[in-house]
């Protein structure tokens, strides 16, 4: 993230950060670690080369978005691509932790 923002960090410009904030995965190791378990339990996770941008687009938008649809889940994770798992593990995850994260 930048800025509390959630980026691609594949096509964002290294010169573009300049003097802001950066947050990676291992500066949110907590709350990292919680969504990753609902990975787990749902088997969203076979190879795991996609989780860190699920993860972190995930926590961005639980923080943006107060329950948000079905559209804007899949609008905020636009450009994170997994080849092994069809979605719809990532989906169930994502929907038990935001209800998770409402109580
Ligand atoms: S679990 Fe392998 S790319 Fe997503």
């Amino acid at each position: 993230m930048v800025d509390n923002q959630v980026v691609l960090s594949c096509t964002y410009l290294t010169v573009r950060a300049a003097n802001k904030n950066i947050t990676t995965l291992e500066g949110v190791q907590k709350e990292a670690k919680e969504f990753a378990d609902f990975l787990a339990d749902e088997g969203a996770d076979q190879c795991g080369y996609c989780a860190p941008g699920f993860i972190m687009t995930v926590l961005a938008m639980s923080k943006e978005l107060n329950k948000p649809s079905e559209e804007e889940i899949n609008h905020y994770l636009n450009g994170n691509l997994c080849r092994c798992t069809g979605y719809k593990g990532q989906i169930r995850a994502i929907n038990k932790y935001l209800e998770f994260k409402s109580k």
